[in-house]
């Protein structure tokens, strides 16, 4: 039976981030549930959800399927009999983990997903935080001039350099776009920027100098504490994450503590 109570959403910050209190993912939610946490989504760009002990890969999946059809990872392989979920893990052993550099997820892709939806069932004592950039603020707050510059600038997103490093041994042709400087969000109109570190190798049509110099620039601003957020996990907390306005990085101050969960995206559309 699906639920009937009505959502509490509690904002973070005034741009970016709220957390969704009365809502159970783990069992069927109410049209207007769904309704109202893809419109938390859309008015807070990130959403979090806590005590969720429940969630399951089946479960995970019925809730991301909500809002669109579940992405296969063009980087990762995803775990056993569920191809569409990747497994999110460190511990002793780790030598590196997922997202460690501000991103969005796989902005390589010829259609990077509209969101993804990150669960963690264990999280360290302290640390593992998930910091969160809203990429419309941080367009707002470009001057008139920059903003007029990069209105019809194109960058070129790579993930051959992202992840053939990471796995030498597998022969697989990683996925290499195209996508403009600065997109809108296909709900709600509003632009932002959409370049990376992790991704971006350059902005086209331009010198390679300059186009080095005006990354390092975005760079720098969107890296801004004035639009973010800063999730601190707590054990089955749920963090799901509009990609198309934000971009994410994961903190890995915890070693040699185990940190771990699973993410399931959610397919997107061409960045316009
Ligand atoms: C990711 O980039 O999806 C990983 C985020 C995290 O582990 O906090």
């Amino acid at each position: 039976m699906a639920q009937s109570q009505a959502l509490q959403v509690r904002p973070l910050t005034r741009r970016i981030g709220a957390e969704i209190e009365g809502v159970d993912l783990a069992s069927p939610l109410s049209n207007r549930q769904s309704e109202e946490v893809r419109q938390a989504l859309l008015d807070h760009q990130v959403i979090f959800f806590r005590d969720q002990p429940r969630l399951d890969h089946a479960a995970h999946k019925r809730f991301g399927r909500l809002f669109g059809e579940l992405a296969i990872h063009s980087g990762v392989v995803g775990i056993g009999g569920h191809p569409e979920i990747v497994a999110i893990h460190a511990d002793a052993s780790s030598k590196f983990v997922a997202g460690e550099d501000w991103h969005s997820d796989l902005t390589a892709d010829a259609c990077p997903p509209m969101g993804s939806i990150l669960y963690l069932h264990t999280v360290p004592e302290t640390g593992g935080d998930t910091l969160f950039a809203s990429m419309s603020a941080a367009y707002d707050a470009l001057s008139e001039k920059m903003k007029a510059y990069l209105e019809e600038m194109v960058a070129t997103h790579d993930a051959d350099h992202v992840y053939r490093p990471l796995f030498p041994d597998l022969d697989r042709k990683y996925p290499c776009n195209d996508h403009p400087v600065v997109r809108t969000h296909p709900v709600t109109g509003k632009k932002s920027l959409f370049v990376n570190r992790s991704y971006v190798t350059r902005i086209k049509g331009v010198s390679e100098a300059e186009s080095s110099a005006i990354l390092a620039y975005l760079y720098a601003h969107c890296a801004n504490p004035n639009f973010q957020v800063r999730f601190r996990w707590t054990p089955h907390a749920v963090a799901f994450w509009d990609n198309r306005c934000t971009q994410h990085m994961a903190t890995w101050d915890y070693f040699p503590e185990t940190r771990s969960g699973f993410r399931v995206t959610v397919a997107g559309d061409r960045p316009f």
